[in-house]
């Protein structure tokens, strides 16, 4: 049965120009695009969306990242979309995934555990919390992308 999940091109990856080589693979990899928008997140909704990690010590850091530069997100669909993707992202730290997973994404262009190029829902509760966080709530004051 397909499933769906939230993929994140980072601004590292929209300013090294990473952002065709990682949708041909994607496509490439059975996945169709459902979604996408290109958005400058402002500070507020990059801490919303990682409300998580908000006692972690690296989360002003992560903020101050994520609102460098634009992002590309996109919803992806396919059969096992959310462990696929994140199988084919790699590991949270770019610097371990060139080691044990050097043909995933965040080895081809993530630099450490914080600049790692991109992101994927880490479950199917995430992938849905996360796509209606970004493409149906009106309260998180983001227009929906036209894709
Ligand atoms: P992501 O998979 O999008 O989820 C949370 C993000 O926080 C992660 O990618 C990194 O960008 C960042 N992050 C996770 N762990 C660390 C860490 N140890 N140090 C700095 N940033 C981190």
């Amino acid at each position: 049965e397909k499933e769906k999940t939230l993929a994140m091109i980072k601004p590292d990856g929209l300013f090294g120009s990473y952002t065709n080589a990682i949708k041909e693979i994607i496509l490439d990899s059975g996945f169709s695009i459902c979604k996408e928008m290109t958005i400058h997140l402002d500070e507020d909704t990059v801490k919303s969306f990682y409300a998580v990690h908000s006692s972690k010590s690296f989360f002003p850091s992560l903020v101050n990242y994520m609102t460098s530069g634009p992002v590309l997100i996109m919803v992806l669909e396919k059969v096992n979309a959310v462990a696929d993707w994140r199988a084919m992202i790699g590991p949270t730290d770019a610097r371990k995934a060139k080691v044990t997973h050097p043909n995933s994404i965040r080895a081809m262009c993530g630099l450490d555990s914080q600049t790692n190029c991109v992101h994927g829902s880490d479950s199917s509760e995430s992938a849905a919390r996360e796509i209606s966080f970004f493409f149906k709530e009106a309260s998180s004051g983001i227009v929906e992308g036209t894709h």
